[in-house]
This record gives structure tokens, sequence and C-alpha cells, in this order.
């Protein structure tokens, strides 16, 4: 195992992680600890070259605390973490159990990320390890309406990698950032799913809703090529120097609203909610 690199990746039983973890089996060049909380989809996994599945929910320290030990049991440094555990939600911050959505995304997407890289550090440190985290393109761009938790949740992990970046420099330690846009995952359904829940929850939404939805469906339709996107992570891990952000299958229409100022971002979404879909 010595002579090859060694790699924990959360969220490895995703629609992201998996082409991930499997590309980096299949390298020759790593040794991958694929964590995750679905046991089928971890057993999917097993048999793998250089792959061991392991049980790790990141919001919770006991089952961190666990996976720690598992990946002690094999080796004494990690030559980097990727990040791929997270969860998206389409929700109302003013809906009945706001409060309780915000924190089930932020246990997930931002202290999921910071429980595991506390656990994890003497392991990465042991070999100067790399630290890649992923954001969004919801990281950077300007805030959608009803996905509240999940902008709040990636700009909460682009200042964290930020803070994470300066301190682990002076250690010699590197921290990146990806920046994926939409890609059709699971994830794409919880979406979907939120959306009908908020409808059918929040009637002073339900009209602006019907009306957003076929902007919404677009975006989703969407997807960047999940193949282009585990070669830019073994590229991000393999690289020598990497840079601090990389963006992949980023909207061009988001885009363009991020030259737009704030107020004319706010009275597009207002037309949008209030007169019905029509072509940009
Ligand atoms: N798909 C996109 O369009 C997109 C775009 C930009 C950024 N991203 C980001 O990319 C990452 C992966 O997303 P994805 O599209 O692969 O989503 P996905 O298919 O829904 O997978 C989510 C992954 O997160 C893991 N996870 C969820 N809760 C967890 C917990 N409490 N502890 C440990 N693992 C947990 C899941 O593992 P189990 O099922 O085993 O629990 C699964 O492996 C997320 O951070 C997401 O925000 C996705």
């Amino acid at each position: 195992m010595e002579t090859k690199k060694i790699v924990l990746i959360t969220g490895a039983t995703g629609g992201l992680g998996d082409p991930v973890v499997r590309l980096l089996s299949a390298s020759g060049r790593w040794v991958v600890f694929a964590a995750g909380t679905n046991r089928e989809r971890l057993d999917r996994l097993r048999g793998l070259p250089d792959l061991h599945p392991v049980v790790l929910d990141v919001t919770r320290q006991d089952s961190v605390d666990r996976a720690r030990a598992e990946v002690l049991t094999h080796t004494a440094g990690l030559d980097a973490v990727v990040h791929l555990a997270g969860a998206s939600a389409f929700a109302s911050l003013v809906g009945t159990d706001a409060a309780e959505k915000l924190e089930h995304i932020l246990s997930i997407n931002v202290m999921g990320m910071a429980r595991v890289n506390q656990t994890f550090f003497q392991l990465l440190q042991a070999r100067g390890g790399r630290i890649i985290h992923c954001s969004s393109e919801a990281g950077w761009m300007t805030p959608q309406p009803f996905a509240g938790a999940y902008y709040l949740s990636k700009h909460a992990v682009e200042a964290y990698s930020d803070s994470l970046r300066r301190e682990l420099m002076f250690l010699g330690m590197s921290v990146v950032v990806l920046q994926p846009g939409h890609f059709r995952t699971n994830m794409s359904n919880a979406v979907r799913a939120g959306f009908e829940q908020t409808r059918k929850d929040n009637p002073l939404y339900a009209a602006v809703l019907t009306r957003l939805g076929p902007w919404m469906e677009q975006e989703l339709d969407r997807s960047g090529d999940l193949d282009a996107f585990a070669r830019l992570v073994q590229k991000v891990l393999e690289v020598r120097r990497p840079r601090i952000r990389y963006r992949i299958g980023t909207s061009r229409w988001l885009t363009l609203l991020e030259l737009l100022p704030d107020r004319l971002v706010d009275r597009l979404y207002l037309y949008l909610g209030t007169r019905g879909h029509r072509n940009l």
C-alpha cells in the first residue's frame, strides 16, 4: 500500500463520488477509502482494486471516529481527503420547518467537512496531505430564491476553505475548492422532491413556484460530464501545484446574472415568478 498514494473520499456513494472512486481505483496509483452511509451502495464498490469501503456519517463524531480507527488499521497517513458528501434543499426560508432544514444542510455540507478534517488531520499532516472541498457554483453565485440553505452552506464552504488554506499553508499543505455547475445525480431528484413539497406546504408561494418550475427544470435538465468531473478530481490530486479553485460545468445563464446589479436580478426573478415562463 505504501508505494501508492492514499485518499479518503466522502460521498463516495454519490453521483459525483462514484465515477471518482472508480477512476482512482482503476488508475493503479491510488488506494481509496470510499466513505458513505449507504451500505448497499458501499457494497457495490467492494471488490474494486485498492478500494476499502468505509461507513462514515459526517454528521456524527462517533461515526467519524470509527472510520478513522478503521483507516488506521491500514495506514498511519493520508495523501488527500476529497469531500464529496453533501445534501441540497429546495425549501422556503420561512417555511414551518425552515430552521430545522437549514441546520440539517449545514450539518452535512459545512460541519461535516470541518469534523472530518479535524478528525483526520494528524493522518493528513503525516503525509503533507491535500484537502479538496466540493463547493458548487452556488458557492460563488448570487443566491436563487428557495435554495437559501444550499447557497448559504456553499458560501460557508468557500469562507471555511479560504481560512483553512491560509492556516495550512504554514504547514505546506494545500486546500482546493471545486465549484461544479449542475450534474444529474440523486441531488437533482432531491431538488425536484423539495420543489413539490415546498409548493404543497406553502400556499403563499404555490403560484410563484408553479411559474418558476420550468426555469428550475431547464437548469436540472442540463448536466455536466461526470467522467470529466472524475478526471478533474484526479488532476487536482496529482498536479504538483494545484490552483485554489476549479470550475466545471458552470451554467451560462446563471453566469449572466452575475453581470447584473442585485436589484435587476430581484426584478428578473419577480417577473419570472409572477408573469410566467418566457425564453430569455
Ligand atoms: N450534482 C450536482 O449538480 C452538484 C453541483 C455542485 C456541487 N455538488 C456537490 O457535490 C457533492 C456531491 O453531490 P452529488 O451530486 O454526488 O449528490 P448525491 O448523488 O446526492 O450524493 C450525495 C453523497 O453525499 C453523501 N452523504 C449525504 N449525507 C451524508 C452524511 N450525513 N454523511 C456522509 N455522507 C453523506 C451520500 O452518501 P450516502 O448516500 O452513502 O449517505 C452520497 O455519497 C455535494 O457536496 C454537492 O453539494 C453537486
